[in-house]
């Protein structure tokens, strides 16, 4: 006899623990499968993000920008600190203590929320008289389970590139790259997007000479243009050697290490030497053997499950969240369709603005987004002004000595209503919420320019930029 739930999440990730918790807020009788091992064997919840994304990065990213600082700026503090050095093996530690607190967390709230885990893979057997069925195994026996609601949130892996093996040791994603047992000397990165230069700079800051090699002309494409530019002036005199429009081709294993050729920009051919390789050129949903076709239904072109603004596929009482469907592959954003399909479950009528979900890139300065850049907003060919504000004639970020970057506001012409906010600063990622607040709230830059912001903090520079879209900053 099957278990019979009034919803089943199948992966626990951000997206689906997330909405299996709010599920069962609601009322309902909740089970979330789940089949991630780790390396040491055992199961865990969180998924991705948890395990090996968001979290491990961020604590990685924290760990080598204290050594960066301990090791080069302090002594602008008026501070000495000799012999500073990196003990890898403790950093990595830390950061899977991390990992490990968080996952007991997650394992806690299903308790709490009475949340049944199936351990292992789940997938559909069918459906009838309106319930879906879904087997879940763990290599041994089959355990059958039903639900009227099925929500789909098994994320994304990393793609590879054709006849390059990942092993996790020389050639490593996102896996291994978070797992180094040492700091490689010559490090190499196909791919400069988000994880190219989150992890390119953990390992640069410890002392790897890290090079990127990245397919596309343009540096960060997916940012207002004048963020691409300061931050390729900031991470190039950092160290990155990035090396744009190339075109890669054999990588094989050398005498020590693994050797890279690739074109660059004027076909001009390049062989490369490095003692570790990670690969980061993007992500793809996961959807293997998911059983989908005894539902009816399918994935599309790019191999997402194809939803609607709701997050509804096209059989009732099944939906998808997250990395497996269309949209940016962000926690939050998993996150935030997670309640949203629990509470249209429940009869509500929740909803997603997705122009409001910030981008957040942490590098040493972050950079953070939310809304249009200038470049949409001139292809759709909207009136707008725009203002910036540097942080260098902020008094606490010279007080912090975090003075790179600046805040810029785009706002429409003739309502003055903020269209997007483009930051880079050591603290983007909180600064930004302001900007998604406003805009949630369709607040005009005026609006953000009547706020009181403390003094001194790294805040007014926000207030500054809104100031700027009418040409009345205070402090320039
Ligand atoms: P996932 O987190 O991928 O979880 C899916 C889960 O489903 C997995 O646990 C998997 O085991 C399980 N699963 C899959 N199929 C089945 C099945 N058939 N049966 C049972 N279980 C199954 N995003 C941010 O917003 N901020 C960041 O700072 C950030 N940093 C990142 C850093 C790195 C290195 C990487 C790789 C990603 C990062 N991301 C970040 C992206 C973020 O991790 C993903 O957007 C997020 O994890 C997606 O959540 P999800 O729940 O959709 O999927
Ligand atoms: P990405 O899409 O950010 O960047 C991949 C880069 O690789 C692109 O610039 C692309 O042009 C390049 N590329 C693709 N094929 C190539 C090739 N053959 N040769 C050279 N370059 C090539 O993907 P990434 O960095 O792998 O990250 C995956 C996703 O994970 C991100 O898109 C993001 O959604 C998420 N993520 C989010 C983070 C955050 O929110 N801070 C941090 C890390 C990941």
């Amino acid at each position: 006899m099957a278990q019979r739930y009034d919803v089943i999440v199948i992966g626990a990730g951000p997206a689906g623990y997330i909405a299996a918790i709010r599920a069962a807020q609601l009322g309902f009788k909740v089970a979330c499968v789940e089949k991630w091992r780790n390396p040491d064997g055992k199961m865990a919840l969180g998924g991705t993000c948890l395990n090996v994304g968001c979290i491990p990065s961020k604590a990685l990213l924290a760990s080598s920008e204290q050594f960066e600082n301990a090791s080069r700026h302090l002594h602008e503090h008026g501070i000495v600190a000799k012999g500073v050095a990196v003990d890898v093996a403790k950093m990595v530690a830390r950061k899977d203590a991390i990992v490990q607190k968080m996952a007991k967390g997650i394992e806690f709230l299903f308790r709490k929320n009475k949340i049944d885990w199936l351990k292992g893979h789940g997938r559909f057997a069918g459906s009838a008289d309106g319930f879906h069925r879904i087997e879940v195994s763990d290599g041994g026996e089959v355990d059958l389970n039903e639900a009227r609601n099925v929500i789909l949130a098994t994320g994304s892996k990393a793609r590879h590139l054709e006849g390059v093996t990942v092993d996790n040791a020389l050639v490593c994603d996102n896996e291994g790259a978070l797992a180094f047992d040492s700091v490689p000397k010559r490090l190499g990165v196909i791919g400069a997007g988000v994880i190219g230069l989150e992890l390119g700079s953990v390992w640069r800051r410890l002392g790897s000479q890290v090079t990127i090699l990245e397919a596309m002309p343009e540096f960060l494409a997916a940012c207002d243009e004048s963020v691409s530019k300061a931050c390729w002036t900031i991470f190039t005199e950092q160290g990155l050697d990035i090396r744009m429009g190339v075109a890669i081709g054999r990588i094989k294993p050398a005498k020590k290490g693994v050797a890279v050729e690739y074109k660059d920009a004027d076909g001009k051919a390049h062989k490369l030497a490095f003692d570790r390789l990670i690969v980061s050129v993007g992500r793809v949903p996961n959807t293997d053997d998911l059983g989908l076709e005894k539902v009816g239904l399918s994935i599309d072109a790019r191999g997402f499950i194809e939803v609607d603004d709701l997050c509804r596929t096209g059989v009732p009482g099944i939906f998808a969240i997250g990395d497996v469907v269309r949209g940016p592959m962000l926690a939050h954003k998993g996150e935030d369709e997670g309640v949203m399909v629990a509470e249209l479950i429940a009869g509500q009528k929740p909803h997603i603005d997705y122009n409001t979900i910030p981008w957040v890139i942490y590098t040493a300065p972050e950079i953070a987004w939310v809304g249009k850049t200038e470049g949409q907003l001139k292809a759709e060919k909207r009136a707008y002004r725009a203002g910036q504000f540097p942080f260098a004639v902020n008094g606490r970020a010279l007080g912090t000595g975090e003075t790179d970057g600046f805040v810029k506001m785009l706002v429409d012409s003739q309502t003055d209503e903020i269209l997007g906010v483009h930051i880079v600063a050591s603290s983007a990622s909180d600064l930004v919420t302001e900007a998604v607040v406003a805009m949630e709230f369709k607040a005009s830059a005026e609006d953000i320019a009547r706020v009181c912001h403390p003094h001194p903090s790294l805040s007014e520079v926000v207030r500054e930029a809104a100031l700027a879209t009418a040409k009345r900053a205070l402090n320039m």
